[in-house]
């Protein structure tokens, strides 16, 4: 499905009704990441997965772009599916740096926190040089040197060995994404704040899901994330890297939906 909203096409994908689940993918990825969520959650929620500006089927559009400019288009997506009442999101990776800002433009929108594979921290300095050598990189010789690094590192160790299916997958959904969309997000995650503070303002129900086999965020720093959340549930996936909904869809579906029925 798609919506035109702030100037832009956003792809989306919907399903089901009840509590409504709003689902972001981190980057460069796409809704297809939570199609096992899409898939089996809806049976007892509204589950909503939107692509990202410059992500998936979504339209390319010039950026750069902002947390506070991919807030906004959520934002925008909910009025536009009259969805009125606050919803549970959860953020993966990029997709949580997002979650934190809509957090604190949208609280009242805000009935719960889902934090996946990602991080409260900014960016450190040699961070934000990598951010401006990767885009520099993607203008010049496009987006397949960045999507052939990320992908010995988006999953565990583990799963690149044993699932070169599960692995071609997350490539042809990386690849998905377009030049401007990438170098877009790779600005919004350089120039993004610090959501450490923000932690501490969160009282909505939070869960933290973290893949033990992480090569991208450390699960030292997921660990104090959600040490610093108000009564956040921790939960480490022994058989994930960064991609815990698509390298162990059954447990996070069944984590996902404890959660919901706590809330
Ligand atoms: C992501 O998976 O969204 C990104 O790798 C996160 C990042 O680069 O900080």
């Amino acid at each position: 499905m798609k919506v035109k909203i702030n100037n832009f096409e956003m792809a989306y994908a919907e399903a089901g009704s009840g509590t409504p689940l709003l689902f972001i993918h981190g980057f460069p990825l796409s809704k297809a990441i939570w199609l096992p969520q899409l898939e089996a959650l809806n049976t007892s929620f509204q589950i909503i997965t939107p692509d990202l500006r410059g992500h998936g089927d979504s339209e390319s559009v010039p950026g750069p772009y902002s947390m506070q400019m991919l807030a906004g288009d959520l934002n925008a997506l909910l009025d536009n599916l009259g969805i009125n009442q606050p919803v549970v999101i959860c953020g993966h990776s990029m997709g949580g740096y997002l979650t934190f800002e809509f957090f604190r433009q949208y609280p009242q929108r805000v009935a719960g926190i889902i934090l996946t594979a990602t991080r409260a921290a900014d960016d450190p300095p040699e961070g934000k040089t990598n951010r401006d050598n990767a885009a520099q990189n993607v203008m010049q010789d496009g987006i397949t040197p960045i999507v052939e690094g990320m992908l010995p590192k988006i999953v565990s160790p583990a799963s690149f060995d044993k699932n070169p299916e599960l692995v071609e997958s997350v490539k042809a959904i990386m690849m998905g994404a377009s030049v401007e969309g990438t170098v877009g997000a790779l600005m919004a995650m350089k120039e993004r704040p610090d959501s450490t503070p923000t932690l501490e303002e969160i009282k909505v129900p939070s869960l933290v899901i973290h893949g033990r086999g992480d090569q991208i965020i450390p699960l030292a720093e997921a660990e104090q994330m959600a040490g610093s959340i108000q009564d956040c549930e921790f939960v480490i996936f022994d058989n994930a890297g960064h991609l815990p909904s698509l390298e162990d869809p059954q447990l996070f579906n069944n984590v996902v939906r404890d959660f919901m029925q706590q809330l």
